[in-house]
């Protein structure tokens, strides 16, 4: 990677005190990289390098008052295009020894799967994605929440009303839930009666345990259908419920090490330096927490795969939550080296402020994804293209755009920032958004087709021996970039980062698009350079998009 070999050969000029980072200039003229020094050692820098002069270099140049800006040279610059058409969409893949672990997703079942969890499954996968392919093996897990207390009001209210478990569904399941919180507002002791069903349940109580498995499978069933309309994966979904006998070996652990101490029953911990609040390892009636099962997936996960490092993709509402946990692992000496990371997003908000119905219910997914297909379609039925196109195309499209749409909103902005859900930017073909990416696909594409025939000569393109737009010119600038987009998105958890460089790219193309002829430029040599580089741009969105999960079209 180019940004590395800048960035190796300054240190190997700079005092060892002195630190720096290479940025991209945040203007054109100031070349494709730049650092900023003291004066003094950024002339030295310069010299030196001059002296060898790498093969990538055109140029290097000193703004006062310290920075050093590096110019690529057009030779890389048309070496790199041959390598993505080469490569194609293993263009900027990398191999690793590491393994990462990605809780992602976890929904609690027996609630519909709402809005709120929408980010975190997008993100989730979007970073998944990325880990692989910087050649990390990467662990995928879906942390159901299949397990607590929640449960106890469930079973409660099931056995209380008599309801069929053959009718369950999740609507219903909600509507209990909601009940038994009113209900319990005048008779709060129905919430001693429900802890009681939840200790039963972890008690194995064959009753309780039937309920819940067919609460379990019927929220199932409605979730994997939002997995398959999303494109969602995971390697393993693993319920807190599986670690329910795996609490008890930890409860010990911390008993030993004397990490925890027995306060009104309960079992918690209290932080040496009370930097943070205590945590509670076991109710007063001896249940498990929600914390001490993370505990136990820990342990679990260490033993199972030793990832190096731990990602969590979880609402900010976790903040907290999760210093604690990450905390007690150190308590117990399991850290070492590995690295524990929660990546907190933000919110998603409506226009109005809160999101949510005018009953002031969660919003449901499911809802929000079939609103997306609808409102894509009402689009391509508007549009020129879509004459020609079959009932059965029509479908598939609608799908890709309208879940792209929605994916990409989320992915674009950086993930603890609340998002403003806005149907109008999230469907619109001009501006930042997944339809004016998958559009600018498409656009790509369809030249490419039409030249069939010419695109057999990308691999005897000439090296520069004709003038290079300006406009063609800061494409070549974009899109070698892509390798280090890619490791830059995976090691600050930020795909946004992706977003911002193929809506650049995206923009990039189209301006040339409009500017110049491309199968009938002025001589073949012409012709044949814009066609590799449309195709190089094609190749390029692609693999962006496919990192963010995001489908794309050679139609729309
Ligand atoms: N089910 C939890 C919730 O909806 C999120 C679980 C996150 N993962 C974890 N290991 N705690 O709030």
């Amino acid at each position: 990677m180019i940004r590395t070999k800048i960035e190796n050969l300054i240190r190997k000029f700079v005092s060892k005190e002195t630190s720096f980072s290479v940025v991209y200039p945040s203007r054109k003229e100031y070349g494709d990289y730049s650092v900023f020094l003291p004066l003094k050692e950024a002339k030295i820098v310069q010299e030196k390098i001059e002296r060898e002069r790498p093969h990538f270099l055109e140029k290097t140049e000193i703004v006062p008052p310290g920075f050093l800006n590096f110019y690529l040279k057009k030779d890389f610059l048309i070496k790199t295009l041959k390598k993505i058409l080469k490569e194609k969409e293993r263009f900027g893949s990398q191999r690793s020894k590491n393994t990462v672990l990605i809780d992602y997703s976890s929904p609690n079942i027996a609630k519909s799967f709402g809005i709120g969890h929408l980010r975190s499954t997008i993100i989730g996968q979007a970073l998944y994605n990325i880990y692989k392919f910087l050649g990390w093996r990467c662990i995928g897990i879906n942390h159901l929440g299949d397990w607590g207390t929640q449960f106890g009001k469930l079973i409660y209210q099931i056995k209380r009303k008599k309801i069929s478990l053959k009718s369950l569904t999740i609507d219903k399941m909600e509507k209990l839930y909601v009940q038994f919180h009113k209900e319990a507002k005048e008779n709060p002791e129905i919430e001693e009666k429900a802890r009681w069903w939840f200790k039963k349940l972890e008690q194995g109580d064959k009753e309780a345990k039937k309920i819940w498995r067919v609460c379990k499978k019927a929220s199932l069933k409605e979730f994997d259908r939002i997995y398959r309309l999303l494109g969602v994966k995971f390697d393993y979904i693993l319920g807190e419920s599986f670690y329910k006998d795996k609490t008890k070996e930890v409860v010990e652990e911390l008993k030993k090490k004397k990490i925890v101490h027995q306060s009104q029953g309960a079992l918690i911990v209290e932080f040496p330096d009370k930097q943070l609040p205590p945590a509670m390892i076991l109710k007063s009636d001896g249940s498990t927490t929600y914390f001490v099962r993370d505990l136990a997936a820990i342990k679990y996960r260490l033993k199972r795969w030793n990832p190096d490092l731990f990602i969590y993709e979880v609402g900010a509402d976790q903040t907290l939550y999760f210093k604690q946990l990450f905390r007690v692992v150190e308590l117990l000496k399991w850290k070492g080296k590995k690295r524990f990371v929660h990546i907190a997003h933000g919110l998603i908000r409506s226009k109005e402020g809160k999101f949510s119905t005018r009953e002031g219910k969660t919003i449901h997914l499911e809802e929000v994804l079939e609103e997306a297909i609808r409102r894509a379609r009402k689009i391509i039925e508007k549009s020129e293209t879509s004459k020609n196109l079959s009932e059965r195309e029509k479908i598939k499209i609608c799908k890709v755009v309208g879940i792209g749409g929605i994916k990409y909103q989320d992915l674009s902005s950086y993930h603890t920032k609340d998002i403003i859900f806005d149907w109008n930017k999230i469907l619109t073909l001009k501006g930042n958004s997944g339809p004016y990416l998958q559009y600018t696909y498409a656009r790509s594409r369809s030249v490419l087709k039409k030249a069939k025939t010419i695109r057999k000569n990308f691999k005897t393109l000439s090296l520069c021996n004709f003038e290079i737009k300006p406009e063609e010119m800061e494409i070549l600038r974009t899109i070698y970039k892509f390798p280090e987009v890619v490791e830059d998105a995976g090691y600050n958890f930020s795909p946004n980062l992706i977003c911002e460089f193929a809506f650049k790219l995206a923009q990039r193309y189209n301006l040339f698009y409009e500017l110049y002829p491309i199968i009938e430029a002025e001589n073949s040599k012409i012709r044949d350079f814009r066609l590799a580089l449309s195709a190089a741009v094609s190749q390029i969105l692609k693999n962006s998009l496919s990192l963010l999960g995001i489908e794309v079209l050679e139609k729309m």
